[in-house]
């Protein structure tokens, strides 16, 4: 059960603690924020309002902590790094039933997403050690005009404290994946996590406390965006901010100030058929990357671009595959479950009314209750709907049929995101060619577009983000080249 047991000291009362220089407190506000379960609509768990103040303490703690970790060898860090993993993989069904009850994840792929993130963590460990243990020997005499009279010795020097904000689709694994690479690299850590999904998160952080981290090396703060969000992000003692979510990232991302920041913040990942495409195959990777987890996904199929003369058989299709998924509860493992919150629900009914209104086909019939939305797929639709453009983030599908394939690359490039894409085609040459003319961070060739592996590069253009994720480049924009360079006596001194 999620807050007993070996969580017990993670909670007081009916409201969960915040995480400060190795301790679990309550804010000395009073106040608690409640996370509404998407599923019964009713308060299910309650986290501590924190103070500006008790930020101010979370990040003074972490960046005591932060100057020893930076000196603790690098097979140290990775072993602590290993036992988090073992324990956050030994409490999987805890940390996955708050998954369910915070975001309505279906209850598998909750128990996916602690394992996972296990995984990440041991390969951020490993990896670490590989790319942090290894330096460069530069000799001057390779750049015109230089002797070889200096020697430049380069390491990776940690930032300081990483701010870490995931969001509430992925609240332990895009958390996992800003805190691994952080501490291997000898930053410390404050993670503010979603409303929704921060009940998950606070477990997760118990995890690495019982792994025996040092004290405040990691710090939680739970509490409103509206009173600690830009406190946070602005305030002088984060050294690098590492965010994924919404809009919210573009305004972070203007007052962060001169620091490092690494951001995704969503996509119209498009997905292009072509007529030569294996149907079937494509079928499957539209109906799984569009419907699952209810389309709450950044990598979720967001619009479907198909040739006209297939169009009608990929429409069919799908919308036999459509008619073969669940709706309901997490708990009973739905494929379709309630979208996260009640405003999230009611975007997505603006999206699909002003669709209803400019004529889309409507392949089913619209249905809402609650927050429950049944999966539709949009046919016919056209440019001056917004579902063409806007990310519903729930299981609403568009489908526009084009002529050629150069209108289906330029609507992906018209879109201010740049995520990811995908391409259907028997025909290799032309998946690179559309490939290259995707203005994404990624192109899939023949599969829905996906994050993971987890060691993959992942990054968006235009709106959709700044840097790149994906274990090592997480690592990598967590650390500074430091140089040291050795000046030797001119050549005339030399012996010889
Ligand atoms: O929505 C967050 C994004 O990173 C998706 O990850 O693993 O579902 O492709 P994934």
């Amino acid at each position: 059960m999620a807050g007993s047991g070996t969580f017990s000291e993670i909670i007081d009362g009916d409201v969960y603690k915040y995480y400060v220089d190795g301790q679990w407190n309550k804010s000395s506000s009073g106040k608690s924020v409640p996370i509404i379960n998407p599923t019964t609509r009713k308060t299910h768990y309650k986290v501590q309002a924190c103070t500006q103040e008790e930020v101010n303490n979370v990040i003074d703690s972490a960046k005591k902590a932060q100057k020893l970790w930076a000196k603790t060898p690098l097979w140290k860090r990775a072993e602590l790094l290993h036992k988090a993993a073992a324990i956050l993989k030994e409490n999987k069904a805890p940390i996955a039933e708050c998954l369910v009850k915070e975001i309505a994840k279906p209850a598998k792929d909750a128990v996916t997403e602690v394992v996972r993130s296990g995984d990440l963590v041991s390969y951020c460990a490993e990896e670490g050690v590989r790319i942090l243990g290894e330096g460069k020997f530069l000799v001057s005499d390779s750049f015109p005009g230089n002797d070889r009279t200096k020697y430049c010795l380069t390491s990776k020097i940690p930032l300081g404290v990483v701010l870490a904000i995931p969001p509430f689709n992925y609240p332990v694994n895009l958390a996992i994946s800003k805190i691994a690479p952080a501490l291997i690299a000898g930053n410390s850590i404050v993670l503010k996590p979603p409303t929704q999904g921060a009940v998950a998160a606070l477990h997760m952080v118990h995890c690495f406390h019982l792994a025996g981290f040092p004290k405040g090396l990691i710090g939680c703060v739970t509490g409103k965006g509206s009173e600690i969000g830009d406190f946070l992000t602005m305030h002088p003692g984060v050294n690098c901010i590492s965010f994924t979510g919404g809009d919210t990232g573009i305004s972070i991302s203007r007052k962060a100030g001169m620091i490092p920041l690494q951001m995704e913040l969503g996509g119209k990942d498009a997905c292009i058929v072509l007529e030569d495409a294996d149907l079937d195959l494509a079928v499957a990777n539209i109906v799984k990357g569009g419907f699952s987890y209810s389309g709450q996904r950044c990598t979720a199929v967001k619009v479907v671009l198909v040739m006209e003369q297939i169009a009608s058989s990929l429409v069919k299709k799908v919308n036999e595959k459509v008619a073969k998924l669940t709706v309901g509860a997490p708990e009973d493992n739905c494929d379709i479950t309630p979208v996260v919150t009640e405003s999230s629900a009611n975007f997505i009914e603006g999206l699909v009314k002003d669709a209803k209104e400019k004529k889309a086909t409507f392949c089913q019939e619209y249905k809402r209750e609650g927050n429950l939305i049944w999966p539709l797929l949009l046919d016919n639709v056209r440019p001056d709907m917004r579902i063409a453009w806007e990310e519903p983030f729930g299981p609403v599908l568009p489908v526009i049929r084009i002529k050629t394939v150069e209108e289906g690359i330029h609507h992906c490039n018209a879109s201010n995101f740049g995520l990811q894409g995908c391409v259907f085609t028997s025909d290799i040459n032309k998946a690179i060619m559309i490939s290259d003319a995707m203005e994404t961070g990624t192109v899939q060739i023949n599969s829905a577009p996906a994050r993971g592996p987890d060691h993959f590069p992942f990054q968006g253009l235009k709106d959709s983000g700044i840097g790149s994720q994906g274990i090592t480049n997480s690592i990598n924009i967590m650390t500074k080249v430091k140089t040291t360079v050795i000046n030797l006596p001119a050549p005339s001194y030399t012996m010889g």
